[in-house]
């Protein structure tokens, strides 16, 4: 069965206000659920938190009255919606717990990105990204165990690995390093836009929700993680943000920010094993149908063009979370070792990348390795969930010596 948002009645605007009592969502068991659905939870508020965003931007750029009354109304339901999906996480959670959560979004939604994208310079970009959430997920695990005497597998469940990925002191490189070369907007597959919207969302809450909670820990190792990987969350903004074409309009990009939320609600309404989770899904597809019907509305008056040209003709298949074991563990074989120079990558160390590195961690060790230091000093171990062997490249294997 085909699926054409553009085809598809949604809920009339004027009836998408919800009250206080319909707001108050129930959240989820945060011991016995599917680990997986509150990760679709984190990548909805991801992308609830950029359509609001988006629309203030837009407002802020936008000297026609009308619009910018049209933005606010929907923009409000928006803000509605982000309340109820970020609200379904249960406030029994440590914000530790969460951040967990947090990169195991980045890991699994990034590699089915990567795996599902046409594009290979696309591909590629998600491919170097996700080694390096892989390895956030390792980091903050070790802190986890050692702070609050609990193990990461009580929260990603054997469905993601936990050990090292490319080294976590390796992803400071010079912000040039981390710009890449958009698509062409002209010539690209639309779900390559979907993709880069997705993944961009994604780091942008993730880089936010470090920037403020790193500093609410009092643990001296703990607030040094933060602003480590809170800096590393800031290039991965830049390096995804850059693959979308600058030169889409304000109105494609509307366009394209309401498709985006209708493709991962229908994604996440076919995928979802909560049934009261599965039925807020549902519930806001019908709201983004109408978001979309308006947003091709102006698409049409003010951009001339057709929907049609720019989007999928139909939905492209779900969005799913899953196990991305092997596939992760291939590129670790494969990949481990890269950086980027300019817009592409290389293996080698160049001088560029060098100076940044030596500046940064001013001849010391960064928290990122202390983390684990401390972990092992304190478990007598460091903390890592391997459920497929031991770790693909021999010098990252938890026996080795060093
Ligand atoms: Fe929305
Ligand atoms: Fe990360
Ligand atoms: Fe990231
Ligand atoms: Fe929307």
């Amino acid at each position: 069965m085909t699926f054409n948002p553009l085809q598809e009645r949604g809920i009339p605007l004027d009836r998408q206000l919800r009250n206080w009592r319909e707001l108050n969502v129930t959240p989820i068991d945060p011991d016995h659920g599917d680990p997986y659905t509150r990760c679709r939870i984190i990548a909805l508020n991801g992308i609830e938190v950029e359509s609001i965003m988006f629309s203030h931007q837009f407002a802020r750029h936008c000297p026609d009255p009308a619009v910018k009354q049209q933005l606010a109304e929907v923009r409000y339901i928006e803000a509605q919606q982000q309340k109820v999906v970020n609200w379904l996480l249960p406030g029994l959670a440590s914000v530790l717990e969460t951040t967990i959560a947090y990169e195991q979004v980045a890991v699994d939604l990034t590699a089915w990105v990567a795996r599902m994208e046409p594009d290979p310079y696309l591909k590629r970009a998600y491919e170097f990204g996700v080694l390096e959430d892989f390895d956030h997920l390792y980091r903050y695990a070790n802190l986890y165990e050692m702070i609050e005497h609990r193990k990461a597998e009580k929260i990603v469940d054997n469905l993601t690995e936990v050990t090292p990925g490319r080294p976590t002191y390796l992803h400071h490189r010079h912000p040039v390093d981390n710009v890449r070369e958009p698509y062409d907007k002209n010539v690209v597959d639309p779900l390559s836009r979907l993709h880069a919207l997705t993944i961009m969302a994604a780091e942008q809450q993730t880089m936010n929700f470090y920037m403020n909670v790193g500093p609410t820990y009092m643990e001296p190792i703990a607030r040094q993680l933060y602003q480590e990987i809170g800096l590393i969350e800031e290039e991965h903004v830049t390096h995804y943000e850059s693959l979308v074409d600058p030169g889409e309009t304000w109105w494609e990009q509307l366009l394209t920010h309401e498709y985006n939320e209708c493709y991962l609600y229908h994604s996440f309404m076919e995928t979802e094993s909560d049934p009261k989770v599965k039925a807020v899904w549902e519930l806001h597809l019908n709201m983004e149908l109408e978001h979309l019907r308006l947003a091709a509305e102006m698409f049409k008056r003010h951009d001339g063009r057709e929907p049609e040209q720019v989007l999928a003709p139909v939905l492209p298949a779900p969005v799913t979370f899953e196990p991305n074991k092997a596939y992760l563990r291939d590129l670790l074989t494969n990949t481990i070792d890269f950086t980027t120079i300019g817009t592409g990558y290389v293996r080698d160390m160049h001088e560029r990348f060098e100076g940044w590195q030596a500046a940064i961690h001013g001849g010391e060790k960064p928290p990122s390795e202390v983390v684990i230091d401390e972990n092992r000093g304190k478990s007598g171990r460091e903390y890592r969930l391997e459920t497929e062997g031991p770790h693909p490249v021999s010098s990252l294997r938890a026996d080795r010596d060093d």
